[in-house]
C-alpha cells in the first residue's frame, strides 16, 4: 500500500493529495530533485490527513521508494524560451535516462504511471528504458486519455443532464491534438446517444457535437491559458489508477501503454481501453470504431510513431 512520487511539482503533489483525500493507499513518499519542494509538499498536505485518512506522506530519495506498489512518475523539465517541443522532449528523455533506472533499482516489482507529458511518448521512453532494466512494458503505463474520457464523459453528463459516471465514452489516441473521440461506440443506460436523446427528447446535433469535442480537444489549453496549469484533474485521474493498481480491480481505463499494433501502426505506445490490475496491463481492448473513427485513430497514431522516431532513446 506504497505510493511513490517522483516529480513532485503541481500534477505530483496534486496527485498525492488525492490520494491522501481519498484515503488510497498507506504510505506515500515525495522524490524531487529539489529536495525542499518534496519536503515542503509533503509537510503540507500531511496537515490534510487529520481531516481525511490516517496515512503518512513524507519527501524522501531514490531508496525511500522501495517496496511501492506504484511509483508515478511526473518529473520533467520546462519549456525555455525559443525551445522547440522536440529539444524539450529530449531533455524530457535525459530526465527519464537519469530517474528511471533509480526507480526500478529499488522498487523492482512497482507498476510505473508516467504522467509527465507528452505523456504517449514520455511513457514509450520509460518502457524502453525499464526493458533494458528488465521491466516488461506490461508494467509501464501512462495516465493517457483517462483525463480527456473524463472531460467528455462530463460534458455528456451537462448535456444530458445526468451524472457523469453512467456515461459510458472514451476518448483514445495521442493525449493532445489528434485524440479521437470514439461518438459512435457512446451509452447511456445500454442506449446509444443518438436513442438516449430521442428517449429523453435532448437534441444531440452536429453543433452540439463540434462544441463538445472542441472543449475536450482544447480543455488543456484553455485552463492554462487562465492559470498556467493543470493539476486538479489529472491529480484525481492518477489518484484513480493507483487506487485500481492497489487493490488490483481489473478496470478498464484509457491509460497508455505500450501495443504491438494500432491501426497498423506497430510498436506505439497510445491510449486505447486497456484492461489493468495489480500487475499493470492485462489486455489492450480493440474498438469497432466507425470508419471516420479509425482514419483518424491512426492518423493519431502516426503522429505519435514520427515524434517516437525522431528522438533518441
Ligand atoms: C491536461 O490535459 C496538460 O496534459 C494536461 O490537462
Amino acid at each position: 500500500m506504497k505510493v511513490s512520487v517522483v516529480g513532485s511539482g503541481f500534477v505530483g503533489s496534486t496527485a498525492a493529495y488525492s490520494l491522501v483525500m481519498q484515503g488510497i493507499g498507506r504510505e506515500i513518499v515525495l522524490v524531487d530533485h529539489v529536495k525542499a519542494r518534496a519536503i515542503a509538499e509533503a509537510a503540507d498536505i500531511t496537515h490534510a490527513v487529520p481531516f481525511t485518512h490516517p496515512l503518512t506522506i513524507r519527501a524522501g530519495d531514490y531508496p525511500d521508494v522501495k517496496r511501492s506498489a506504484v511509483v508515478i512518475i511526473s518529473a520533467g523539465v520546462g519549456q525555455k524560451p525559443g525551445e522547440s517541443r522536440l529539444e524539450l522532449l529530449q531533455r524530457n528523455a535525459d530526465v527519464f535516462r537519469d530517474c528511471i533506472p533509480k526507480v526500478i533499482e529499488h522498487a523492482p516489482d512497482a507498476v510505473l504511471l508516467v504522467a509527465s507529458n507528452p505523456v504517449d511518448i514520455m511513457t514509450h521512453i520509460a518502457g524502453e528504458i525499464a526493458a533494458e532494466c528488465g521491466v516488461p512494458s506490461s508494467r509501464v503505463i501512462g495516465s493517457g486519455t483517462t483525463l480527456d474520457t473524463a472531460r467528455f464523459r462530463s460534458l455528456l453528463g451537462d448535456h444530458f443532464g445526468i451524472d457523469s459516471r453512467h456515461i459510458h465514452s472514451q476518448v483514445i489516441g495521442e493525449h493532445g491534438d489528434s485524440e479521437v473521440l470514439t461518438w459512435s461506440l457512446a451509452t447511456i443506460c445500454g442506449l446509444s446517444l443518438e436513442e438516449f436523446s430521442e428517449v429523453r427528447g435532448i437534441e444531440l446535433n452536429d453543433a452540439v457535437r463540434k462544441s463538445i469535442d472542441e472543449r475536450v480537444r482544447k480543455a488543456a489549453y484553455r485552463i492554462i491559458e487562465g492559470k498556467g496549469a493543470t493539476y486538479y484533474g489529472i491529480g484525481s485521474a492518477l489518484a484513480r489508477i493507483v487506487d485500481v493498481v492497489l487493490h488490483d480491480q481489473r478496470s478498464i481505463m484509457t491509460i497508455c501503454s505500450r501495443i504491438e499494433n494500432v491501426a497498423g501502426i506497430e510498436n506505439i505506445t497510445i491510449s486505447m481501453p486497456h484492461l489493468f490490475g495489480g500487475e499493470g496491463v492485462m489486455a489492450s481492448i480493440p474498438l469497432m470504431l466507425d470508419d471516420s473513427e479509425q482514419a483518424s485513430l491512426k492518423a493519431s497514431a502516426t503522429i505519435v510513431r514520427d515524434v517516437i522516431d525522431s528522438i533518441s532513446l
